[in-house]
């Protein structure tokens, strides 16, 4: 079929069950030919082969070879001649995996966020998936919900310019170019205001918090051109989002003009039975349908009864044309009807699957995610170091790609002692496990020769984190602290040796006060296939440390959800951190503060932060700001360094956030190397949505200032007329 296929045309010799098959979307399990294969959908809900053959899409399939055989068989048995779509979780890499998202955000550096995901989208196009679901924007605050660890973490600027520059990487600029493919922005709406943290739990937000922190990155991803969108789980306000005509009809179809495709979550039409939404599957396909679901994902509504439906006079058939076409124009996009295969080529696929290059990215990607949360000077270590150890069970551990890891391989990911070997062949590297690091195990068996190794060892490296399943979707956790013995390991390990440097690998913020006395700590989270030579990259000053975090890791899990952009109170606290004030909004026996806040980040440099200077002391509409912060590196190391600018708006109609972040630059400086950033204010970035949900600026007084949440290293005031 040409490319200049006409879809109307298609559409109008299409059959009902043929046009509800374009709007169903099972799992490849589904297609499988072998009949001991056959289970999922297929069997649970007695799906005729008929069917299977309508069916407009799958997920979850193996490689580009599985790809070209389900095609193949589709197409030799669909009289239409549309090809499938093929879809995946291409979240952090497809093969080669890079950082988790919530720690490729704390690299800053959209750039780099483009070279990962372009990376993605070759190898996951030559592995034959047409769309991922990618990306995952949702706003979050509390540490305890797993999936923070898909997020750019607590700041709605930051996740709207990550979550573009993945649109844009993941698609570029021509669709039908087989190295891009369709990304999905998900997920709509609020799923990361879960309730205590605790995944798929209630959201309750007000309008006005909404707007202002959840929803500018779903429309982020909008004006960057995403091709689909994926509703929450999630109740929002007391309907789940497939369900939410404000959400789906109001906001999404009417005021942000979204015209793609609409694809529910895995099973997410079952669950409003569940919910108690929906008596049964009919009225469920009824409300999702209605409300603009175009494709249900996993679940059998639309296969039971929109055509029943359609012909009672329900669902009117037109609406069902509008949401095949969208399909089907999507599909066409893509450049399927010209080539069903595209870019799936299993030569292609293994030849870039950690090919050199790739490493080389997730290498960087790594390194420069890792965020150093303290040193006291013990690092870098030196190179002529004689004998390292390297304790607890990330020491020689693989298991650091991380939850979401696509077709990522525990074994193809690089442990940090083998690049510490590798990187000091002349050095003795001890290693010791110390103990497991999961929540009920409370065997210390091994700590005897976790301190022996640290007592005989010029250097210690204490690999401690969370296992990767303790993050991700349905893994929340209560208590936030390192799990098992680790706590007690380290303790007993520094008493052995206090030349030692703790990394963690972990998929969202820890507690990490009880083992703070630590002289170096390096947050690694799940670095992916080359972490571990990040690590001794780290650990060793082949490069220097410059990720700021993008979440607050707080003192205490009794403080989530904590974030650095509160509002400020009538009795905000005001006395030192550690002691209680009273009828002031603080706790007892825990400070306000988290122990490590938005945007720390340590390098091994030394940096300055010479200058800011404003351009007037007013603006307006009409006369932006221009801000020049100048920094100097002072220190022997070259490094990059995020220069951050923050405001406050003093007065307004509704309470402000303490600070918010505006703008940020990442730079980088030779040693002795000064620069000047310049950053331009504009009244758009001083908006904020009032009382009644209108997006305004409010003229009055702002402070101004660079540094990061909580510390002003420049300070200034400047009026907006
Ligand atoms: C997740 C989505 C994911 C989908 C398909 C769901 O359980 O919530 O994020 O895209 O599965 O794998």
């Amino acid at each position: 079929m040409a490319k200049n296929v006409n879809l109307k045309k298609l559409i109008s010799n299409m059959t009902l069950e043929e046009k509800v098959g374009q709007l169903i979307q099972l799992n490849a399990v589904s297609f499988s030919d072998s009949a001991a294969e056959i289970t999922g959908p297929v069997q649970k809900w007695g799906i005729p082969a008929e069917w299977i053959n309508k069916m407009g899409s799958t997920l979850n399939f193996s490689d580009a070879n599985e790809m070209i055989t389900i095609q193949k068989k589709h197409l030799e048995n669909d009289r239409n001649g549309i090809p499938m779509l093929f879809m995946m979780d291409v979240i952090h890499g497809y093969r080669t995996i890079y950082p988790i998202p919530l720690g490729l955000a704390a690299s800053f550096d959209p750039e780099l966020v483009y070279e990962c995901s372009r990376m993605a989208a070759k190898e996951a196009a030559a592995g034959g998936v047409n769309v991922t679901f990618t990306p995952m924007v949702d706003y979050v605050r509390d540490a305890r919900w797993g999936r923070v660890m898909e997020t750019a973490g607590e700041d709605p600027y930051l996740a709207c310019v990550m979550g573009a520059t993945q649109v844009r990487a993941f698609q570029g600029s021509d669709l039908s170019d087989k190295e891009n493919i369709a990304a999905c922005v998900k997920h709509y709406a609020a799923y990361g205001g879960a309730e205590a943290g605790r995944d798929y739990n209630t959201v309750e937000l007000s309008e006005r918090v909404l707007r202002e922190y959840y929803m500018p990155a779903y429309k982020a991803c909008i004006d960057a051109g995403v091709k689909m969108i994926m509703p929450s789980f999630n109740s929002l306000n007391g309907v789940p989002s497939i369900a939410n005509k404000w959400l789906m009809q109001d906001v999404l179809k009417k005021e942000w003009r979204f015209d793609g495709v609409v694809i529910s979550d895995y099973n997410a039409l079952g669950e409003l039975k569940v919910h108690g939404i929906a008596p049964d599957m009919r009225e469920a396909t009824k409300l999702a349908f209605a409300n603009g679901c175009d494709i249900e994902m996993m679940s059998n509504g639309y296969y039971e009864h929109l055509c029943t439906l359609v012909r009672e006079g329900v669902i009117d058939e037109k609406k069902v044309d509008a949401a095949v076409m969208r399909v089907l124009k999507l599909k066409k996009e893509l450049g399927m009807f010209d080539d069903p295969y595209r870019g799936a080529d299993p030569e292609r696929e293994k030849a870039l699957a950690l090919s050199p290059e790739h490493r080389a990215i997730a290498r960087r990607a790594a390194s420069e995610s890792a965020v150093l949360l303290k040193n006291n000077g013990v690092l870098p270590f030196s190179k002529d170091v004689k004998k390292v150890a390297i304790i607890g069970h990330f020491a020689d551990n693989n298991e650091i790609k991380g939850f979401w890891a696509c077709h990522g391989k525990n074994e193809e990911c690089v442990t940090v002692a083998e690049a510490v070997r590798a990187k000091l062949p002349n050095a003795e590297v001890v290693t010791a496990y110390g103990c497991a690091p999961l929540w009920n195990d409370k065997s210390t068996e091994g700590f005897a020769e976790a301190i022996e190794a640290a007592k005989n060892a010029d250097a210690v490296i204490l690999c401690l984190g969370e296992p990767q399943t303790y993050s991700g979707e349905g893994n929340s956790r209560a208590d936030i602290r390192l799990p098992g013995m680790q706590e007690e390991l380290a303790k007993a390990v520094m008493a052995a040796n206090s030349n030692c440097a703790m990394l963690i690998f972990n998929g969202r913020p820890l507690v990490l006060t009880d083992v703070n006395e630590c002289p170096a700590i390096l947050e690694m989270w799940f670095p992916g296939s080359e972490g571990g030579n990040a690590a001794a990259d780290l650990l060793f000053g082949d490069s220097v440390p410059c990720g700021k975090l993008t979440m607050s890791f707080p003192k205490h899990v009794g403080q989530c959800p904590i974030y650095y952009n509160h509002p400020n109170t009538g009795r905000p606290k005001w006395t030192a951190e550690d002691v209680h004030q009273a009828y002031a909004s603080n706790y007892i026996g825990c400070g306000n503060r988290p122990l490590y806040c938005f945007g720390h980040g340590l390098s091994y440099t030394k940096l300055d932060y010479e200058a800011m200077e404003l351009s007037d002391t007013k603006m307006s509409a009409e006369k932006p700001l221009t801000v020049k912060i100048t920094v100097k590196n002072s220190g022997s190391y070259a490094a990059k360094e995020t220069v951050q600018l923050y405001i406050r708006d003093l007065f307004a109609s509704t309470v402000r956030p303490v600070q918010s972040l505006i703008a940020f630059e990442k730079i980088h400086l030779e040693a002795g190397e000064e620069k000047t950033v310049t950053f331009t204010v504009t009244e758009e970035m001083l908006r904020f949505y009032d009382a009644s949900c209108k997006h305004v600026s409010e003229a009055g007084e702002f402070v101004i200032f660079t540094g990061y949440a909580d510390h002003k290293y420049k300070e200034a005031k400047f009026f907006l007329e």
